[in-house]
């Protein structure tokens, strides 16, 4: 069948995106053939798309997450017929920005009644990100108090209500005093708008009397690496897992390591996310707190799915609030 999904033949600026009608095969062993009906946009694909972050091979097919309903399925596939609603996020080769595409069955989360396709695209790769971070990059704790950059992003929005639904106090880093309000709505304790790094770390000490935050989760990188790193506590946790400025500086260990003894992690999602299983057990914890109403997706905008380089635009010009959609 015919469908249309966008290419890239060389990384740069958004305009490198190319809308093009593709012919896919009928869906081989294990795989399905999946019409989205929504697609999760993730500050990642700017980073293949960009060239900031490598990808396997040119021409390739961008985008990690989606939802959908399968039309047919191949030889050797279970529990899942023309009509299942899935979502997945990652677990294959990017190319989720497409009206439909063939994929391995065994990337995909059946979706329970309560979770709709919006929000399973909206939910899937940031609050499993959310549920790794608080989970087992560090286990947090009630009455801790941590550092959390983009507090009314996507990832942002998800972590703060989650991170309250735990019993922990948010301090989250916001570009503008509307993302603030939105992410104090969402959990967050302490949004403070940060126009310089100095900002984040003297309302955090100003906050913490002094001592620092146990965890900070820094997705921001190069711009406010530094900040982060005087933000925590005495042997507290500080942990990068996004670079939306760029990727952090090289660590001076003896320096910021002598300081506070504090330790250090980059949480690369393919080092938590190792197989299907822990993928689904991973969105099976996510739907449960959201069907126990601790978290609510929001989807802050959406776009249709041609208009995808613009999402990219507004993405990278720190427009956006809560979840990005793209709808075929
Ligand atoms: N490690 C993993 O496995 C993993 C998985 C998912 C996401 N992530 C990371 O988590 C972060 C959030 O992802 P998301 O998709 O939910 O995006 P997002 O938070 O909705 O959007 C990024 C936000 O980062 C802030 N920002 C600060 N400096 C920026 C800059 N120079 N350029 C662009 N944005 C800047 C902006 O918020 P303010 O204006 O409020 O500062 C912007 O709205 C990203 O860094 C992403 O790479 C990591």
């Amino acid at each position: 069948m015919k469908t249309h999904a966008f290419r890239i033949y060389k990384t740069g600026a958004p305009s490198v995106m190319k809308w093009e009608q593709v012919e896919l095969a009928d869906p081989g062993p294990g795989e399905v053939l999946l019409r989205h009906t929504a697609i999760g946009f993730n500050m990642v694909e700017t980073y293949f798309r960009s060239g900031l972050y490598p990808l396997p091979g040119l021409p390739a097919g961008l985008g990690v997450e989606g939802a959908g309903v399968i039309e047919a399925v191949g030889r050797r596939v279970k529990g899942l017929k023309p009509g299942t609603r899935v979502g997945y996020a990652g677990g294959g080769p990017q190319g989720s920005y497409a009206e439909a595409r063939l994929i391995s069955a065994a990337a995909l989360i059946k979706l329970p009644a309560y979770i709709d396709e919006r929000t399973a695209a909206a939910a899937i790769s940031k609050g499993c990100t959310v549920q790794f971070l608080f989970n087992q990059t560090h286990k947090l704790k009630k009455g801790e108090t941590i550092v959390f950059h983009a507090a009314a992003g996507g990832v942002g929005l998800i972590a703060c209500q989650w991170a309250k639904a735990v019993g922990a106090t948010v301090i989250g880093a916001v570009g503008t005093e509307e993302k603030a309000r939105l992410a104090r709505r969402h959990g967050c304790k302490h949004p403070i708008v940060v126009k310089k790094p100095q900002d984040l770390t003297d309302a955090v000490m100003r906050i913490t009397k002094g001592v620092g935050v146990d965890v900070v989760y820094d997705s921001i990188g190069k711009d406010l690496w530094q900040s982060s790193l005087d933000s925590v506590r005495r042997r507290g946790l500080v942990v990068n897992f996004g670079s939306a400025s760029g990727t952090p500086p090289p660590l001076d260990l003896a320096r910021e390591g002598t300081q506070k003894s504090a330790y250090f992690t980059r949480a690369a999602g393919l080092n938590y996310m190792t197989s299907h299983e822990v993928r689904k057990a991973s969105a099976r914890h996510l739907f449960r707190m959201i069907k126990s109403g601790a978290v609510k997706v929001r989807i802050g905008q959406t776009y249709p799915l041609r208009e995808a380089a613009k999402a990219h635009r507004d993405a990278a010009a720190r427009k956006t609030t809560g979840s990005t959609l793209l709808i075929p």
